[in-house]
């Protein structure tokens, strides 16, 4: 209690989080809250990295004991969570984690799930990046298409846009080869049932939420002029609308293949070859040849100390995890500042990040690590620091962009958490909005167009003039640059949060911002979510930002004095009708004595252990992203 009462002075913004009744609204007009987030500033972010920390992140504490309860697009609960973006497929990663199974295993179901239901964004045809936390160690799945060994650098010299539409776009699938690599590392279940949910909706239908439906309006000529997209997402020379249900039975055979004969069913045997064959007769270079070689690569997460947390992601070819550390490291260094002032710092430092990123590339073909490290520095961030001045913002070049932006998007992300405090963290994509447009007709597979992250030297004719990136040129079996940004966040060796997100180019400054709203404003985890966010591509030199009613009725709106005060700094700005990326978070947050031990063995120094005896189960708050028709489930 006394603990409460210091938490309470010590905080001198309205954003008191603890002591709250639990319930959370999805109140959505919050005006960006990076306002507060310099406020705070003045006396220095360093204070939040000591004990009254974890005092702050909290809430409910007078409820912990209870085992769940629905707060719509939150939940809690101290045995599990998921949090996908289809309330459908949170259930369905939730019973596995009922049922005993490990994190894991409700990821491979949970991935299925969403692979049937949201096809637009993901899929057994597509890749992810999966972080797995399991006690104190992180570990990296890079499930990430690869350019077919018939690719070259010059392939689409002739025609730009099967860079991003047809079977040619497509690269090797990674999606069932990692899920499996993930599982014999980790499940507890068997295989087969992890696919059950997931063929019973492909096969018996499923309702097509309103954030499908509008997918698929808005694609609807892509749609309309594939033959398999057509078949599936039609009826009638009609596309399918919000509530119509959807079948793809072909797509439930390929998988109940691949449940009974594992993943060589796909990448050496009968499913593969259909596909294959489909993708040659649709003009594709992929081989069996290609299926067969296609690795997992298993490493070590990368693991960054940042605001006295532990950040767990994905080395490079993401450039999520270097990019997300950059633009924080900027940040704190930062000791004064007033209001909008915050806004306009985060803005100038992500434009900084995105022209830094530009020179990664898959590390087993460039050698990106002088690039990694600079982009980690603390002495480059103060460089940048300098760079950036509070009266005014500047032109692209001034960022030091030497290469074109890319431009990636259509992506799907959840967390979970089990009752072991096993933890998954994962994005996956079929690149695109549907991928590459196509559908092959025998398996029911959607194709991804992976190959559009990559750059290629013809683009410079692209409207942003700049040259393209050579690291992130196409060979054989490399895999190109991406945004997602799956994270793990630890702190003294207890799991604090999940987050990660969908939106392609977007993802890394979505996840910057939840970050700060929940762990430097300690806002309560939904409304950091739903708070309206910013973006920036840096070309067009244009910020954009949220303001606009959610698929939910929500509004997620932007304040007119942030606009203007960012207008007065020579920023142009222009409104998003829609959502720029959709995040998924859980947070763990601690009882009092759980905190003290935790804070305890931070200022023993890591050197002076004393041993750790037990994982803290705090109490798991669930968010799935009210900007799409998500919903979490708990155990
Ligand atoms: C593919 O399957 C054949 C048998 O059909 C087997 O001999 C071969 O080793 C398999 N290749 C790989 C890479 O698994
Ligand atoms: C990559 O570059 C770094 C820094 O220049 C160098 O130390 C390292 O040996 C290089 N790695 C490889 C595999 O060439
Ligand atoms: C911004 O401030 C710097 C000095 O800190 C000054 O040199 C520059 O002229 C100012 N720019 C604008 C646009 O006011
Ligand atoms: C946000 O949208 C509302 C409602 O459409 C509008 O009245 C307001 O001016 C917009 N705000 C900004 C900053 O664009």
């Amino acid at each position: 209690m006394g603990h409460k009462i210091l938490a309470d002075h010590l905080l001198e913004t309205n954003q008191i989080t603890v002591g709250e009744t639990k319930k959370q609204r999805t109140n959505l007009t919050i005006t960006l809250s990076l306002v507060l987030f310099l406020f705070l500033g003045t006396t220095g972010f360093y204070c939040f990295s000591d004990n009254i920390t974890l005092w702050l992140s909290r809430h409910a504490t007078n409820s912990h004991s209870l085992s769940h309860e629905n707060l719509g697009d939150a939940i809690e609960s101290e045995n599990g969570v998921v949090a996908a973006d289809d309330g459908r497929c949170s259930e369905i990663g939730a019973s596995f984690l009922r049922k005993g199974g490990h994190a894991v295993d409700a990821a491979v179901a949970t991935t299925l799930c969403v692979g049937v239901v949201n096809p637009m964004a993901s899929g057994i045809g597509g890749g992810s990046f999966l972080i797995v936390s399991q006690g104190s160690k992180a570990e990296a799945f890079d499930m990430r298409e690869t350019a077919p060994l018939a690719a070259s650098k010059d392939m689409y010299k002739n025609d730009a846009n099967a860079k991003s539409i047809g079977a040619l776009s497509m690269g090797v699938p990674g999606e069932l080869a990692g899920l499996h690599e993930a599982w014999k590392r980790y499940g507890r279940l068997p295989w087969k049932p992890l696919f059950k949910p997931a063929i019973k909706l492909a096969r018996d239908g499923f309702i097509v939420a309103p954030y499908l439906g509008r997918a698929i309006s808005t694609h609807s000529s892509k749609i309309l002029n594939d033959k398999g997209l057509r078949s599936i997402f039609s009826r009638n020379g009609q596309v399918l609308k919000p509530g119509d249900t959807c079948y793809n039975r072909e797509l439930a055979r390929s998988l109940g293949t691949v449940s009974e004969l594992g993943p060589e069913a796909f990448y050496n045997g009968t499913v593969g070859e259909k596909l294959v064959d489909d993708v040659k007769t649709m003009g594709g270079v992929m081989t069996m040849d290609d299926l067969r070689s296609y690795r997992v690569r298993v490493t070590d997460a990368m693991a960054v100390d940042v605001m006295g947390y532990t950040i767990h992601g994905m080395p490079p070819p993401s450039s999520g995890t270097v990019g997300f550390t950059m633009v924080i490291n900027i940040l704190e260094l930062y000791t004064a500042s007033g209001h909008d002032l915050g806004l306009h710092r985060l803005i100038e430092a992500m434009k900084h990040m995105l022209a830094a990123r530009m020179d990664l590339g898959d590390p087993e073909f460039v050698n990106v690590t002088n690039s990694i490290n600079q982009m980690l520095s603390k002495p480059n961030a103060e460089e940048i620091r300098k760079r950036i001045l509070d009266n005014t913002t500047f032109p692209p070049e001034y960022y030091l962009s030497r290469w074109s932006q890319l431009r990636d998007q259509g992506t799907s992300h959840f967390c979970i958490v089990d009752g072991n405090r096993n933890t998954v963290s994962m994005t996956t994509t079929v690149n695109y909005p549907f991928g590459a447009g196509v559908l092959s007709p025998s398996t029911g597979i959607l194709l991804n167009n992976e190959m559009d992250d990559f750059s290629v030297p013809e683009s410079i004719t692209t409207p942003d003039h700049l040259p393209p990136a050579p690291t992130n040129f196409i060979e054989p079996n490399k895999r190109p640059l991406s945004s997602m940004t799956p994270l793990v966040i630890t702190k003294e060796g207890e799991l604090v949060a999940v987050l990660g997100g969908s939106g392609g180019t977007n993802i890394i400054a979505a996840v910057i911002q939840v970050f700060l709203n929940c762990f430097v404003l300690k806002m309560k985890p939904l409304e950091a979510v739903a708070s309206a966010r910013v973006y920036h591509k840096l070309v067009p030199n244009v910020v954009r930002y949220e303001n606009f009613t959610a698929i939910n009725g929500d509004h997620i709106g932007f304040s007119k004095d942030s606009k203007m005060f960012l207008e007065e700094k020579g920023h142009e700005l222009e409104e998003m009708s829609s959502g720029g990326a959709i995040v998924q978070l859980i947070v763990q947050s601690f009882k009092e004595e759980e905190e003290m031990v935790i804070d305890f063995g931070r200022r023993l120094g890591k050197d002076n252990t004393i041993k750790k005896t037990k994982t803290f189960k705090g109490l798991l708050t669930a968010v799935s992203d009210p900007r799409k028709d998500g919903k979490p489930a708990a155990v």
